[in-house]
């Protein structure tokens, strides 16, 4: 079994860890975490973890190493691991700074989300030209431990998806809390109107799941219904909603461009 280190253990990288030893993907005895502070909150469950502060350290020890800081943190990052597997769940660092950062050509950036702890995470990566066919299998082993993943042609499309996917629950809860103000405008308690809200999504979320249609077939066939649905469709259609989230997302991933750079100033 490949020895893991993982470089940042809080809300991502956390849930990523204790995901990839509740698939069994890395032995307690195999996994390596570093961060600066020791703390260790999360992973109590897991005797026999090693637990470092020092960076070095960490990448002497490990084959894979998986990092999971702060975009700004990411920027003072430096050691050796020439030759290693290096997977980045980092917004905005790019593969030429994760190389730079780690002295590695073998680089793959990724792009998921806490919701890794249930299983329930997407999680894109884009690998380095130079990455073998057996590293990306191993990088879809990990992502796969925590949902679903896949492999996508070049490395902007990362950004796009730091920006659709990355939060969680993110511009869901945005449009969750749309909907249940609209309900409490109208009159409806809050708390019933929270619960209600609440239990579309989970129905909404494992019917798209579940069924073969596509969210566009949704929306047609609610429009082809022509019922009380269709009217509220076809409003938002012509009053530019779909542009306006658009522009939202444009937003989020124009700044995950900059994210990883010094603040101007
Ligand atoms: N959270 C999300 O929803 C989410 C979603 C998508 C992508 N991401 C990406 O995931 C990364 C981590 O985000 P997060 O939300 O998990 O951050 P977080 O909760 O703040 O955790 C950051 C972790 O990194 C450690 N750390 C910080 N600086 C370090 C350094 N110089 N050396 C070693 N360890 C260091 C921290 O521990 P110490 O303070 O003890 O060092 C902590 O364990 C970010 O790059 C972010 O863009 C996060």
């Amino acid at each position: 079994m490949a020895r893991l280190g993982l470089v940042g253990c809080g809300q991502l990288g956390g849930a990523i860890g204790r995901a990839l030893l509740r698939a069994a993907f890395v032995a307690p005895g195999e996994l390596l975490i570093a961060n600066r502070s020791g703390a260790r909150a999360g992973f109590e469950d897991f005797a026999g973890i090693g637990w470092t502060t020092e960076l070095q350290a960490l990448a002497d020890a490990s084959d894979i190493i998986l990092l999971a800081v702060p975009p700004a943190a990411a920027r003072g990052l430096r050691f050796d691991a020439a030759g290693k597997l290096i997977v980045s769940v980092m917004a905005g660092i790019g593969i030429a700074q994760l190389s730079a950062v780690s002295g590695s050509s073998r680089v793959v950036r990724a792009m998921s989300n806490p919701a890794a702890e249930i299983g329930l995470a997407y999680s894109p990566f884009f690998a380095a030209p130079t990455v073998c066919a057996e590293d990306k299998s191993t990088v879809r082993s990990i992502f796969l431990a925590c949902g679903a993943t896949d492999e996508v042609p070049s490395e902007d499309q990362i950004d796009v998806f730091t920006a659709v996917t990355g939060p969680v629950p993110g511009f869901v809860a945005f449009f969750a809390e749309a909907m249940s103000a609209y309900a409490v405008e109208n009159g409806v308690d809050p708390v019933i109107a929270d619960r209600a809200v609440r239990q579309l999504f989970l129905a909404g979320g494992r019917l798209l799941v579940d069924s073969s249609a596509t969210p566009a077939d949704h929306v047609q066939a609610m429009i082809d219904y022509a019922g009380t649905t269709a009217a509220g469709l076809n409003d938002m259609t012509s009053s530019g909603v779909a542009r306006a989230i658009a522009n939202g997302l444009e937003a989020a991933r124009l700044r995950a461009l900059t994210i990883g750079k010094p603040e101007a100033g």
